[in-house]
């Protein structure tokens, strides 16, 4: 049997889909439906489900939403209260006892034990995400100098480059079909649910040495059995 992940604010499963690659059955949690979710899906609040069932799986992944910090959206946010959701999720993912992973931005609270870049996995984004682990520590990877620049309008000027700008509407930002591609994201043309997701592939590195953490554990549970 497969080990089960909880994927919390799950969105369109750009985590959920790296964390399936890596084998794990994935469950994910969002308030709002998602019908582009690749694994099985359920609506609900992360905290309280989180609460209520955490104790259900094997590892816990987490991508609070990222309005408190992000600093795409800081400069719109004025006179708008986010609530930052990493604390109480921290909290209770450490009550748990089970490995887990928080996903966040630049500008967020989190420890960041690892930091992931699309250029690592060859991908046509840059999108920089910092992860915190629980409980477990993973190998890091080396980042790799980025190849050009992001393609885009900027200052009335149009600059060439092998990565697009993921988020937003405008300046040349790129297709639904370019996006996909970019991020290896093809079973959603939802271009906001692209925009908040990671890559697939960073899970699927993460998820790869948190499996093996999980195959060793159990093995040497059964051998002492
Ligand atoms: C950054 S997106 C997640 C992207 C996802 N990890 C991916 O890779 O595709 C954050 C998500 O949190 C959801 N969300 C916000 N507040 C929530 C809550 N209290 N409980 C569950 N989901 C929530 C939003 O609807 C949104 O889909």
């Amino acid at each position: 049997m497969k080990p089960k992940l909880l994927d919390l604010f799950a969105g369109a499963g750009g985590a959920g889909k790296g964390y399936m690659d890596a084998g794990f059955d994935v469950t994910g949690i969002d308030i709002e439906p998602q019908p582009d979710y690749p694994g099985t899906f359920i609506q609900s609040d992360a905290i309280a489900y989180l609460a209520a069932h955490g104790h259900e799986y094997d590892a816990i992944h987490a991508s609070p939403p990222c309005q408190a910090s992000c600093t795409l959206t800081k400069g719109t946010n004025q006179g708008k209260e986010y609530l930052n959701l990493i604390p109480a999720t921290r909290a209770l993912l450490d009550i748990s006892g089970k490995p887990y992973v928080i996903e966040n931005v630049q500008g967020s609270d989190l420890r960041r034990d690892l930091t992931l870049c699309g250029e690592m996995f060859g991908l046509g984004v840059i999108r920089h995400r910092y992860f915190e682990l629980g409980g477990w520590a993973a190998i890091p990877t080396p980042h790799k100098p980025h190849r050009g620049r992001v393609a885009g309008w900027r200052h009335g000027e149009w600059f060439d480059g092998p990565y697009f700008a993921v988020y937003g509407e405008g300046g040349g930002k790129g297709t639904v079909a370019q996006w996909q591609g970019a991020m290896d994201m093809h079973w959603t043309s939802n271009r906001k649910s692209i925009a908040e997701s990671i890559p697939r592939a960073y899970t699927r590195f993460i998820g790869g040495q948190l499996m093996a953490l999980l195959e060793t554990q159990r093995e040497l549970a059964e051998s002492a059995a």
